[in-house]
């Protein structure tokens, strides 16, 4: 096992346990903050420049005031410089809005290996429970004073679900809107193939997080003979889907193989959707 890193923007890479935030940080206190989580690959953060956009876009939704790329770059390489290039990270970029009483945000990196099971799932696939989420399917970006799409450090509401999933005897969770639309699991977005092509649920007209991960593998499909499409969908959508998949940064594409505990066919494209977007199987 790797040791994981912590590296906090202005002071370097810290020795572990060494306090990095205040107490009364804005993240702590109010979960006002946002974050990337990318996966680093053969030493290099994929996707960098795509986490970095959708960071900047989520702190001009929330008025947070970032430090420019090239510093954010920085702290990246320092804190992932000479790890393993044969070992898999999680490497995660943090920017709370800093201290109550005012001051700069907070920006810091961790990495660590990804876990076995987070591995694993690409290999086993999930089975999977819908959640309602309790509010129309765009009823979030209707609301203008509201933003939405952006990856928050407030995850409250995921951590829930998850704790949910665990008493359902799941292993994740598909959120579905009170008019019946699946949206988003609370850390992944949900990808499907319909005849041949790869589907996932619209970003904007939804509210969901647009991810990095299912962007990538759309704007790739041709490579695997599919096209590509963003369409809205229902759990009974899904189940009658030729494939269905979560895809998130860390755990890639994992098959879902059960949908309210009804068994999915397992399609034969998961192997090549899964080398396709790069990330090692165990
Ligand atoms: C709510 C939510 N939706 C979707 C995703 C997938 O996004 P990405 O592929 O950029 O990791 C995540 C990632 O953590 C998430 O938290």
């Amino acid at each position: 096992m790797v040791a994981s890193r912590i590296g906090v923007l202005g002071r370097g890479l810290l020795p572990a346990g060494e306090p990095v935030l205040r107490a009364d940080d804005l993240g702590v206190l109010r979960g006002d903050g946002l974050f990337e989580t990318m996966h680093l690959r053969g030493g290099r953060p994929w996707l960098r420049r795509e986490h970095l956009a959708r960071l900047r876009a989520g702190a001009a939704a929330v008025e947070l005031t970032l430090p420019a790329d090239a510093a954010l770059v920085e702290l990246l390489d320092i804190v992932a410089a000479g790890w393993p290039a044969e070992v898999e990270g999680a490497l995660r970029l943090v920017c709370t809005r800093g201290p109550e009483a005012g001051g700069p945000p907070t920006v810091y990196a961790t990495l660590s290996e990804v876990t076995p099971a987070a591995r694993q799932a690409r290999h086993d696939g999930v089975r999977v429970a819908t959640l309602s989420l309790g509010v129309p399917a765009e009823a979030r970006p209707e609301l203008d004073w509201l933003p939405a799409g952006i990856k928050s450090t407030s995850y409250g509401a995921s951590t829930a679900a998850r704790r949910w999933a665990a008493r359902a005897g799941v292993d994740d969770v598909l959120w579905v809107s009170s008019d019946g639309y699946a949206l988003e699991g609370p850390t992944a977005n949900v990808v499907w193939l319909a005849g041949d092509t790869l589907c996932t649920v619209p970003a904007r007209r939804t509210g969901i997080l647009p991810g990095t991960t299912v962007a990538w593998l759309l704007d790739h499909a041709a490579e695997v003979g599919c096209r590509a499409a963003e369409r809205m969908v229902t759990p009974a959508g899904l189940r009658a889907a030729d494939g269905v998949w979560l895809s998130s940064s860390i755990r890639g594409l994992v098959e879902v193989l059960a949908l309210d505990g009804e068994r999915l066919s397992r399609s034969p494209r998961t192997r090549a959707l899964q080398e396709l977007v790069g990330f090692p199987l165990p």
